[in-house]
């Protein structure tokens, strides 16, 4: 488990004072990604247009270039622009399999600080059920705290 006090207080300081997106983006995948060894995709997929996510700053193998807000977890995310923790991708409809070893993910809606959504962060794991609700929680808030800062 993330000492999550920890990781919250390395990533504000160095994200101290930066409100461009892509720079904090680029920051929080490094550090949450190599925080936990149950992390085998660490990434951001940015709103671009209309219902089209297109990707950002990552850590991992290559990811899918554009998802479309209809396909797939991070689609589900940013649709209902609610957390989806998946136990078990191959139970999710849609699913979209950037690596077969992928097991569970987690992705987590990104809002800047007008509450216009940006983005989804999402992790994935090779271990079936890797994510718990309190890495949600922990990270949501992580996140809303670093994303706050950035205005359209
Ligand atoms: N699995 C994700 C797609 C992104 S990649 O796995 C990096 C999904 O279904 O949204």
């Amino acid at each position: 488990m993330i000492d999550y006090d920890d990781l919250r207080q390395r990533v504000v300081a160095v994200a101290e004072g930066e409100t461009d997106a892509i720079a904090l983006m680029a920051t929080m995948v490094c550090e949450v990604h190599h925080a936990d060894a149950r992390f085998d995709w660490t990434g951001f997929y940015r709103v671009v247009g209309h219902e089209i996510l297109k990707i950002g700053p990552y850590q991992g193998g290559h990811g899918c270039l554009t998802i479309p807000f209809s396909r797939g977890v991070c689609g589900a995310a940013a649709r209902t622009r609610t957390a989806q923790r998946v136990a078990d991708v191959e139970t999710f409809e849609g699913h979209i399999a950037c690596s077969a070893s992928t097991r569970s993910e987690l992705v987590l809606p990104v809002f800047n600080g007008e509450g216009r959504l940006i983005a989804v962060f999402d992790i994935d794991s090779d271990q079936p059920d890797a994510f718990t609700p309190a890495d949600e929680a922990a990270l949501s808030g992580l996140l809303s705290a670093v994303f706050e800062r950035v205005r359209t």
